[in-house]
């Protein structure tokens, strides 16, 4: 069964990226503090593309028929809006790669926040977004949901530019119920995917049992 039942009926907007053997490998591998950089962002990358192409799922598509080198149809589906892909600099700039290699030629508009060291409260540094942002469904990527104040300081930012409330997929790889309380609690259209929920956060707001600090590790800056 999966982890938190109560936190996922609460939030039917939250999707856990289905269990299987292949995905408890990837995490023990980037959870193990043993792992090598090289291995932590491959695997890494591996199980951000899957989270990517869950969300990309979400998004509206209409029906489409071809013809088959056979001279048949065949009914499937385009996709039919339009995406931009906004990383929560830095971490967030980790799942950029995904989606680039989902979609070519995908927008990607950036947004940096940091906490004020005094209030403890995000503060916006630094946005780019596409002009057309307000007609566009957008990927909200940041690997690691933990308190929630820097993915609902960046929605914030988002709704100013006129994106709709349900255009928004926030994607993110390692959640917990604190921040899913807080974010879900404050945005109940958006939709979210992420890769696992922990248990809890300790008393310096880190995910437990968690991965560490993703950015560094990611990068190679511990
Ligand atoms: N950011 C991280 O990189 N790790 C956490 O556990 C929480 C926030």
């Amino acid at each position: 069964m999966a982890k938190h039942p109560e936190l996922l009926a609460k939030y039917p907007n939250v999707e856990v990226l289905p269990s299987n053997g292949q995905v408890r490998c990837l995490f023990a591998s980037i959870r193990n503090s043993e792992t090598s950089r090289r291995k932590f962002v491959f695997d890494s990358d591996r199980l951000i593309t899957m989270l990517v192409e869950a969300a990309l799922a979400k998004l509206p598509y209409k029906e489409r028929t071809v013809k088959t080198p056979m001279g048949l149809e065949y009914v499937g589906a385009e996709f039919c809006s339009k995406l931009v892909g906004v990383p929560i600099v830095r971490a967030g700039e980790s799942m950029e790669k995904a989606l680039s290699n989902i979609i070519q030629e995908v927008r990607i508009g950036k947004i940096l926040i940091q906490r004020d060291e005094e209030t403890a409260l995000p503060v916006l540094i630094y946005e780019k977004m596409p002009r057309d942002i307000a007609n566009r469904h957008v990927l909200l990527l940041d690997p690691m949901l933990a308190t929630g104040g820097s993915a609902m300081a960046a929605v914030k930012v988002l709704l100013d530019h006129g994106v709709k409330e349900d255009h928004i997929i926030f994607v993110n790889l390692i959640s917990c119920p604190e921040g899913i309380d807080a974010f879900c609690g404050a945005f109940p259209q958006i939709r979210v995917v992420t890769g696992e929920i922990d248990d809890c956060l300790d008393e310096r707001k880190y995910i437990c049992p968690g991965i560490g600090d993703f950015g560094d590790r990611y990068f190679g800056t511990d």
